[in-house]
């Protein structure tokens, strides 16, 4: 065998280990969904994110515990080093493993993939491997990067499953990153970790102050931030809702008689929502509203995919703009974590009130469980939340399809979709 696979299959990378994300793009994190819990039929087989599970006792450490049923190993593996921890001093089993930093040690690592992506990205390995394994030295050719520098970072992707080395010391891509980090394919997610090193990162490294205060040091809910803030990376993040808002497009009925098809895009962004639906169907006419500097993008996006005729843009704050009325469809993409639950509410209620009776509301977010201890994703969002809005937060679907509920919204259900958590929709009577 030429490529060193050999380890692959068995070797966990950083994120998996210990951020729990599956290779092929954090399917892994989705919350938990249990049958019986949903209102409505899109998604019969799941319950909400977040539904209470069963406990299940078991000894742990030579302790009698109580553990979610389905628990994980990594879970009881954890649990077992907290009793450990528990019971210095104490009565201590002498069959208990004893804990070790080693796990603390690697997620002091944590900076390092997304740092090393970004290099990898911005150098253009990706790209350059894309049309067959190269050596360090062919990489070299072709990108201008040094060499000592190419090979730290090579072997770093290879030990992060992003890259494979033959016995002969090519580099090939990875099945994963030829998919979505070579900067020509349509599935390419480096703007997301652009977004990460350049805005995301120098904001979480003040997290202590934040924490401290409880309070962000540069709010994005606020438009005087906020609205050069999305402007930068809101076509970034194209990708990473594309998929789903597809997936959406296909579930809902665009076609009708044959009449338009009204569809309100609120914090369009990009426009990625209205586009997928836009392009599903010819009767579809979208509405997006934004801020006036991100509306700017969100043209340049549309005008992109030659839809410019079939949109109207609404420039202004969500809970001000007019929103028109009798949409058949509104799509709220990832808005609510960062307007929290004091300005969703209305802001539910104001899409209720713009829609037909029958229009469905379709609401993307990266869901919580109730407890709020998985998944990991929108735990980690919740700081991001913290760090960067005035009163956001990541919800469960309990959470929001009570609030779709009080705004007059019936049939809230899940429907699965290829982002990191299924969507919520729901139906105005
Ligand atoms: C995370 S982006 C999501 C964009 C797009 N819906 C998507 O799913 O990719 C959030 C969007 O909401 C917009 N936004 C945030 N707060 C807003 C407000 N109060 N009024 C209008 N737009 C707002 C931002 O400008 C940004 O375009």
């Amino acid at each position: 065998m030429s490529l060193s696979l050999l380890s692959i299959a068995n070797r966990k990378s950083l994120f998996q280990s210990f951020f729990s994300l599956a290779p092929t793009g954090g399917t892994a994190c989705r919350p938990r969904i249990f049958p019986g819990h949903d209102e409505g039929r899109a998604s019969p087989t799941r319950a909400p994110p977040g539904s209470i599970r069963a406990f299940s006792y078991r000894r742990i450490g030579g302790l009698r515990q109580g553990l979610p049923k389905g628990a994980s190993s990594r879970y009881i593996e954890i649990r077992q080093g907290l009793n450990t921890i528990n019971n210095f001093g104490g009565n201590m089993s002498s069959a208990q493993t004893p804990v070790r930093p080693d796990r603390i040690m690697q997620l002091a690592w944590g900076y390092a993939p997304p740092l090393i992506l970004e290099a990898a990205i911005r150098h253009r390995v990706f790209d350059v491997l894309d049309n067959g394994a190269k050596t360090v030295e062919e990489v070299e050719d072709a990108t201008g990067a040094s060499a000592r520098g190419l090979t730290a970072l090579m072997n770093a992707l290879v030990g992060l499953d992003l890259l494979i080395k033959d016995v002969q010391g090519r580099y090939a891509l990875t099945p994963e990153s030829a998919a979505f980090l070579v900067s020509t394919k349509p599935g390419f997610q480096g703007g997301m970790i652009l977004h990460c090193s350049q805005h995301l990162i120098p904001k979480w490294l003040r997290l202590n102050e934040i924490v401290a205060t409880g309070k962000p040091v540069e709010p994005v809910n606020q438009e005087r931030l906020g609205g050069d803030f999305f402007s930068k990376f809101v076509a970034d993040i194209f990708p990473r809702s594309y998929g789903s808002a597809q997936t959406l497009a296909g579930a809902l009925d665009l076609n009708g008689d044959g009449r338009p098809i009204s569809v309100l895009d609120l914090a369009a962004g990009s426009g990625v929502w209205g586009i997928a639906l836009a392009q599903k169907s010819p009767f579809v006419r979208v509405t997006a509203v934004d801020w006036p500097e991100v509306i700017a993008v969100t043209r340049k996006t549309v005008a992109h995919f030659g839809l410019m005729k079939r949109f109207q843009f609404v420039p202004g704050d969500l809970l001000s703009a007019d929103f028109g009325a009798n949409h058949a469809v509104a799509t709220l993409g990832h808005i609510l974590h960062s307007e929290g639950e004091e300005r969703s509410r209305p802001l539910l209620q104001r899409t209720f009130d713009a829609l037909a009776p029958g229009g469905t509301v379709a609401v993307a977010e990266i869901l919580v469980n109730d407890e709020r201890t998985e998944p990991l994703a929108g735990l980690l969002f919740a700081v991001n939340m913290l760090v960067n809005t005035d009163h956001g937060d990541t919800y469960s679907y309990r959470e929001i399809s009570s609030w779709l509920r009080e705004a007059g919204f019936v049939n809230s259900r899940t429907l699965d979709a290829p982002g990191p958590s299924p969507l919520i929709l729901a139906t105005k009577p």
